[in-house]
């Protein structure tokens, strides 16, 4: 590649721009792809105006578009965050899914290896672990999606990999955990609790809890997030990499009620409801391969989510 651009698809995402952001902190060129079908522009507000950033509307599933980009921009490392993310809409249509979870993965790998990129860092999911195991989750333990979208996550990592063994850009698949944090879009039925909870406490509405509210997650901040990304598409080594991105700590859904009920005390109690099916009792990962590989450590959950809590409500 003649540059040092690194190409961030799903810039405008939630986790997309910050990934940008933290990518100009460390002053790299960036060029970022998003078709905005959830992306926005606002939350590209803070870097817009920086000459090293440009962006390309661009539609993953039209891969004679994305090629065309690829080779025009000849990056040498793409963080690719560009994704349906929303778990049951991939159930709902499985051939979006497929084209865009899928496909645009493996019209990555392969114009990547044409262009003699050197790096690949995909956004995989905890979602690969699917709810068998016991404990915290580590990268060993054998896959085991519920669904198409943690299927597809799982065929992504393996699309990568075996690219890169046969010559093409060394990978790092990262499984995100609970990701929270600023921009996190709160209008679906299944965004993430946080940015609900953040929504409803603003407006003074009742926090809903689906179930008794004891199950945990592993919550990770978006900003450590963004820094696991920056790290593993920068690192020199060319292996392939699966590595967890987590806290290593469980966190409640009534813990974290109870804090935003300290910050805004006179929110009525929340309202327990019955739990979503197939609802994972417990969720926690296991952060020790990013920590080896990459010095990563994310910040312990409770002051993150108060840090969160305090600046969003
Ligand atoms: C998360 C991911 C998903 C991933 C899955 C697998 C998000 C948004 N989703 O799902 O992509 O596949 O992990 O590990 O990060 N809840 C409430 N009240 C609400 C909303 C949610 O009580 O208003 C509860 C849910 O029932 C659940 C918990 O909060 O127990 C977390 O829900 P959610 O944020 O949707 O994430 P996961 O279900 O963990």
């Amino acid at each position: 590649p003649s540059t040092d651009t690194v190409l961030v698809t799903g810039c405008a995402g939630f986790i997309g721009s910050h990934v940008v952001e933290e990518l100009l902190r460390s002053h790299n060129a960036v060029v970022g792809v998003d078709n905005f079908s959830t992306g926005r522009m606002e939350n590209l507000a803070n870097v817009i105006e920086d000459s090293r950033f440009s962006i390309q509307r661009t539609d993953l599933t039209d891969t004679v578009a994305f090629r065309r980009v690829l080779e025009q921009v000849r990056p040498s490392a793409i963080i690719h965050l560009a994704a349906l993310v929303s778990v049951p809409q991939a159930d709902r249509d499985p051939d979006y899914n497929f084209r865009i979870n899928i496909e645009a993965t493996h019209v990555l790998a392969e114009t990547a290896a044409k262009l003699g990129v050197r790096r690949i860092v995909m956004a995989s999911s905890a979602a690969v672990y699917g709810d068998a195991h016991q404990g915290a989750l580590h990268e060993d333990l054998m896959p085991c999606p519920l669904g198409r979208y943690g299927a597809a996550k799982l065929i992504s990592e393996q699309i990568l990999a075996v690219a890169a063994r046969v010559g093409g850009a060394s990978a790092s698949c990262l499984r995100f955990f609970n990701v929270f944090g600023p921009r996190q879009d709160p209008s679906s039925p299944y965004s993430g609790v946080l940015s609900k909870f953040v929504d409803l406490g603003r407006q003074g509405k009742a926090l809903t809890i689906f179930g008794d509210g004891e199950q945990t997650r592993d919550f990770v901040a978006v900003r450590d997030v963004a820094r696991a990304c920056v790290a593993a598409a920068l690192e020199s080594e060319a292996r392939v990499e699966i590595a967890n991105v987590c806290t290593g700590a469980e966190v409640s859904l009534n813990s974290i009620a109870t804090m935003i009920q300290r910050l805004v005390p006179d929110l009525p109690a929340p309202v327990y409801l019955p739990a979503r099916e197939n609802d994972i009792k417990r969720s926690c990962g296991n952060p020790d391969r990013a920590r080896t590989w990459w010095g990563f450590e994310a910040k312990a959950p409770e002051k993150a989510l108060q840090d969160f809590l305090v600046g969003a409500l």
